[in-house]
This record gives structure tokens, sequence and C-alpha cells, in this order.
């Protein structure tokens, strides 16, 4: 099998299975993908590792190649506007919004290695004016299972929590274990994580009061963009808040759906 052929092999049941888009220009990124397979299962080369994938791909097969071919670049308090708006306006929307609401619920729809959630979070307990965490609840979800792996133990390399963490955040909410850093269970207990494919998965309707659904759909073709955030847009409540990135927009998505200025940052908000 020629190489080009391999690679469509391989990026075609990618998109397929995530909606993660390899154009024939990005084949190339793929090669550090294909050697870490080969590692993986103790193959020759690349024409061995089509050989194994095409003859049947087992469950296993499947998760490292998806793991491998996702992007989970993340970081605390990726961009910060979204996250002091969310806990200073965004609560005050949702108070106004839902006066009778026992608990908010909010949902980071591809959370990679827990970053996203974590830093709501931590934003409601410190730039927020004395919000009771307990009204809250999270839940985070991601394709990658390692990076869920990754997001349930909320370890982090002193690399990952130079990133964005403020450093008053770091003392309050980590403690060093060696070289690394353990977020406090306080923080860490209130997420649930979830395996959750937003191109197949099916989505809970009229459950949300806030979605954040950041720099995932940028690897999505205009066709699954769509289909996936009108199903975010059913799944949030009339008169919720969804948070995308910060290249992101809803051009060319027709849903219920405008934009708002939340604070210092944008979101859009369900129509009633
Ligand atoms: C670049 S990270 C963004 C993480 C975080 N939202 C942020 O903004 O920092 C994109 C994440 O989307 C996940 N992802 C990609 N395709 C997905 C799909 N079809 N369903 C669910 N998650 C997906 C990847 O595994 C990755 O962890």
């Amino acid at each position: 099998m020629s190489k080009p052929e391999i690679y469509k092999f391989f990026s075609d049941y990618v998109y397929e299975h995530t909606g993660i888009l390899y154009k024939e220009n990005d084949y190339y990124r793929l090669d550090s993908r294909f050697n870490t397979l080969i590692k993986t299962f103790e193959l020759k080369d690349v024409d061995e590792l089509y050989q194994l994938y095409v003859q049947k791909i087992t469950p296993s097969m499947h998760t490292a190649l998806i793991d491998l071919c996702t992007n989970n670049e993340t970081y605390f308090m990726r961009d910060l506007k979204p996250f002091k708006a969310f806990a200073k306006e965004g609560v005050e929307h949702l108070k106004e919004t839902f006066p009778s609401a026992i608990k908010y619920k909010i949902w980071s729809a591809a959370s990679s290695t827990g970053q996203e959630p974590y830093s709501l979070l931590m934003s409601l307990d410190s730039f927020g004016d004395n919000v009771d965490l307990t009204k809250f609840t999270i839940d985070a979800s991601d394709i990658s299972t390692e990076a869920l792996a990754k997001a349930k133990k909320a370890l982090y390399s002193g690399l990952e929590v130079q990133r964005g963490l403020p450093a008053n955040l770091l003392i309050k909410y980590f403690e060093q274990v060696e070289e690394n850093w353990q977020l406090s269970d306080q923080i860490r207990n209130k997420v649930s994580f979830r395996e959750f494919n937003l191109l197949t998965g099916k989505f809970p309707l009229n459950e949300y009061h806030i979605v954040f659904c950041r720099n995932v759909l940028i690897y999505q073709a205009m066709e699954n963009k769509k289909k996936i955030l009108a199903n975010i847009c059913d799944s949030l409540k009339p008169g919720g808040l969804m948070f995308m990135g910060a290249g992101e927009s809803l051009i060319g998505v027709d849903i219920p759906m405008k934009q708002m200025e939340l604070g210092k940052a944008f979101c859009y908000i369900k129509e009633k």
C-alpha cells in the first residue's frame, strides 16, 4: 500500500469517529502518531501498522489511535476573561434568569486534561462574590480516554501549573508532591468526568445552565460543527449561556442563540 493510501485510511477512520479532519496537507502530522502506535504495538513499520488496522480494529487499537489524533492542548484559566466573567456576571445572570434553581449545572464539553472545569470552580471560589460552590455541579467530558484519566488524577507538572494559573491560586488550591502539583480534593471531587463524543453522543435535553465548548469545534468540518452546536443548544436551558474559544463564533450556524457581552467577555445566550 502506498503512503498516501495509508494516510487516507487512517485520516478517514479518525474523521468518521471523531469528526477531526486531517486534510491532505496535514497528513505529515500523522507520522509521529504512527511512530507512537508502531512502538505501542511493537511493530516494524508503518506497513505493518496499516496491515494490523486494516484487518480488524480492536477497542484498544481504536482508543490508542483516537487518543493520539486528538489535540489536547489546554491550560488553566485559558484566556482568563471568560472565567472572570463566568464567576461574576455569569453568576448574576444565573441568579436573575433561574431564580428558583436549586443547583446550577455546568458542562465543560471538551475538557481535555481537566484544566478547564477545574478553572471554572477555582474562578467561582476566588473571583466570584461569596459564591456557594455547593449550588454548582460541573460535568466534564472528552472523547480522549487518556486525557480523561489525567483529568481525574488532577496531578499536574510544574510547567502545566505555570501556564495560566496565578501564583496565589496555585498556593491556595494545590499541594506540591515531589516535582508535581496535586489539586485539592475540595475542587477535584466536585467535577464528574465521563467519556463523550460530541459527534455521536446522545445529548441531554434542556439540562445545562452553562456550557463551555471551547477550542474543539475548530477541528471540525462545518457540517459537523453545525450539528454539534445544534445539539449543545438543545442541551441548554432557555436563557442558558454557551462559551466558545477566543477564535470561535456562530457565524454560518443557524441556531436560536445570540452573542452577548458578559463583563469583559463574550458568550452566547439561548433564546427563551
Ligand atoms: C484543544 S482541546 C481544548 C480543551 C479545552 N476546552 C480548552 O479550551 O482549553 C480539544 C479537546 O477536544 C477533544 N475532542 C476532539 N474531538 C472531540 C469529539 N468529537 N468529542 C468530544 N471531544 C472531542 C479532544 O480530545 C481535546 O481534549
